[in-house]
């Protein structure tokens, strides 16, 4: 039987990927998580949507903000948060990830949030827990990062006033960035103007992956007339040595500097998952100026995933 993210009533169990998923459906999940936005300095929204719930993150990649995220989004709405630190687990003396999964579940473990390296890890597991646990990618490979793809289309929406007639230019390391990936999904189906594909021809998808983007070989041709650029790291980790390009090289034909910037739209807004490379895709002056939403980003990633925890676990408690 082919891997469904969908419940028998039609309701969001899983999430491992965007594609395939309705417009609609990410709309609400959107719409959703501006309701969480409060302003700078007031108190963060809370509910009691997830009381008597337990979220396990595992993450076998290191993490910063999706990791601390999802346990603050957790939190503020009334579950019990699990961050098991694999490191630490029974995982480094042999056992594998589904006799860890199953040790949380017996302790009433309801929805896993995980990261890592291999691909297809996550529907494995997905398709072996009980019918009422939940499985949330918190980054799959270089396939996958559902939450960081929701995330960035929100800032984008809220930044470029929408999608329709919007321009978006990813650069980089697309080839192997699951936020690449994501973000594609995203922003191809709520109905992005147009998205830009800019990096170095090693470091871009092959050809007939992100097949509705328009490639292009200059950054100056990628930035003409842009309402969004997504700077991408360069993943060392999932290249060989003799791949990585020369840092210095890099900066000076890919790197985003102020007047690079310039050549973009005069509010073209500047997106990056995080963590940056200072110096390497983007100087600090960018990173740090007033056309960066960097940090906003981070914000309205505890927002999304407060939505999709939220959404999740209205289908687990419907199951009841
Ligand atoms: C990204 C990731 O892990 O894919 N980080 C994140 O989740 N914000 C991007 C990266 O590591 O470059």
């Amino acid at each position: 039987m082919q891997f469904t993210q969908f419940n028998s009533r039609g309701h969001l169990r899983h999430l491992l990927t965007l594609e395939g998923l309705p417009a609609p459906l990410l709309t609400q999940l959107l719409d959703r998580a501006e309701n969480f936005l409060r302003p700078a300095g007031s108190l963060p929204a809370r509910s009691a949507a997830l009381s008597g719930i337990t979220v396990g993150n595992l993450f076998t990649e290191p993490s910063t903000r999706t990791r601390a995220s999802f346990e603050l989004a957790g939190k503020r709405l009334g579950a019990d948060v699990i961050n098991l630190e694999i490191q630490l687990s029974s995982r480094v003396k042999g056992e594998t990830m589904l006799d860890t999964i199953y040790t949380l579940q017996a302790m009433g473990v309801d929805l896993f949030v995980i990261r890592d390296a291999e691909a297809g890890v996550h529907e494995y597991v997905a398709g072996h827990v009980e019918d009422h646990v939940s499985i949330l990618s918190a980054g799959e490979a270089h396939l996958s990062h559902p939450t960081q793809g929701l995330l960035d289309a929100l800032a984008i929406r809220r930044h470029c006033g929408g999608f329709a007639g919007k321009t978006v230019t990813i650069v980089g390391d697309l080839r192997h960035s699951r936020v690449a990936r994501s973000a594609y999904h995203a922003l191809t189906t709520l109905g992005i103007g147009e998205l830009r594909l800019c990096g170095p021809a090693q470091l871009l998808p092959p050809v007939g992956e992100f097949h509705r983007g328009r490639r292009c070989t200059t950054l100056e041709e990628g930035l003409a007339g842009a309402d969004a650029v997504m700077m991408l790291r360069i993943q060392r980790e999932r290249m060989a040595e003799a791949e990585m390009p020369e840092v210095a090289d890099y900066h000076a034909q890919w790197g985003l500097t102020p007047a690079r910037l310039g050549l973009a739209n005069r509010d073209c807004v500047v997106l990056h998952p995080g963590p940056m490379n200072r110096g390497v895709e983007i100087d600090s002056t960018v990173a740090d100026g007033p056309q960066s939403v960097i940090q906003r980003q981070v914000t309205y990633g505890v927002a999304v995933r407060m939505a999709v925890l939220e959404h999740v676990a209205k289908g687990r408690l419907a199951h009841d």
